[in-house]
């Protein structure tokens, strides 16, 4: 009689603690899938790692965050099949760096129909012309964007052109030509990085000339081998650089070494992102400026706001992190 007795007491215990804490031993754990558009991207790559060990210096006696992590591959059907399987696996949150932006209704639609608070990161999809304000996430109290607004990154970049003392007119001939070297053009980082940081040249006054604009993917190589086209075709009248981001701008330094020219005395190069080897570069010379991603700011913006969401608590649309402009 006694031994039954103890049976149905630790019974009793078991269903207690499953029902209070998720599982037997009191400790709820979250289970979170992340999809990053592409595992081999220098900036997403320090996002992400900073995402992880944020989530895990969070983590309590009782709360713990299992985060399931998958590279995209910069395939927008692969990443559909990992948002199915996140949706499968029952998810409690999703954090989405999208692939493509012009699949963001789809992607949205599943997770929100599935009931799962979906944050999404860095690629920012866009509403109509002029408005930043996206339907997909408007429309969704569980939905949100975490991000930096690129147009505030492209204006800063040409902006530390403006404000050097020849306004990046090296030969004195009265404008500033540059080359572009764009990310991915499906990516509005780069779409707004391209045209604000040459508005930002205009709305100073100074007259600009396109040598060239071409796409580099947001990759080193890639960066690399547009400039040292450029610099061969057009040679001293390239007077800036102008770089989507860090990754291409390391390459482009790489060129422009190997042209024999020097940043500062009759080149400008400027990137986004403020890697830390760009930073370095900045503070010794062989690169004009950089604006600060902050990866530190939006990736624990995206965790904060993913528990407020696991919480029950109401989350808002988007959220702002702020770029900040880098110069010697
Ligand atoms: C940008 C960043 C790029 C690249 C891109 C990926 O914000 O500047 O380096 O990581 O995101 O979407």
């Amino acid at each position: 009689m006694k031994k039954v007795f103890a049976l149905i007491l630790a019974l009793a215990m078991v269903f207690a603690l499953a029902a209070c804490g998720g599982n037997a031993s009191g400790v709820k754990t979250y289970k979170i899938g992340v999809a990053i558009y592409q595992f081999d991207d220098n900036f997403m790559t320090l996002y992400r790692n900073e995402l992880e060990s944020y989530f895990k210096s969070l983590e309590t006696d009782t709360v713990k965050y299992e985060l399931t992590i998958v590279d995209g591959k910069n395939d927008m059907a692969e990443q559909n099949n990992q948002i199915d399987n996140f949706i499968t696996q029952g998810m409690d949150a999703i954090i989405l760096n999208l692939v493509q932006t012009s699949s963001a209704d789809a992607a949205i639609d599943k997770i929100v129909a599935a009931g799962i608070p979906c944050i999404l990161i860095n690629r920012e999809p866009l509403g109509e012309e002029g408005d930043e304000s996206y339907k997909g996430i408007l429309d969704n109290a569980t939905v949100c964007y975490v991000g930096a607004d690129a147009r505030q990154s492209g204006t800063f970049q040409g902006e530390i052109i403006r404000d050097l003392p020849n306004h990046g007119d090296i030969n004195g001939d009265g404008k500033v030509s540059y080359i572009m070297i764009e990310g991915d053009p499906e990516n509005v980082d780069a779409q707004y990085r391209t045209e604000f940081s040459i508005k930002a040249l205009k709305d100073a006054g100074i007259e600009v000339e396109c040598l060239d604009d071409q796409i580099g993917n947001w990759a080193q190589a890639k960066g690399q081998e547009l400039c040292a086209n450029a610099l061969a075709k057009f040679g001293d009248e390239v007077e800036v650089v102008f770089c989507n981001n860090d990754a291409m701008a390391l390459g482009a330094a790489t060129a422009i070494t190997s042209a024999g020219r020097t940043v500062g005395e009759n080149i400008y190069l400027v990137g986004v992102d403020a890697l830390e080897e760009c930073q370095q570069m900045v503070k010794d010379g062989t690169m004009t400026g950089t604006v600060l991603n902050d990866h530190i700011g939006q990736s624990h913006k995206a965790v904060d706001v993913t528990i407020m969401a696991l919480n029950g608590e109401a989350i808002e649309n988007y959220y702002w992190v702020d770029y900040v402009k880098v110069t010697k």
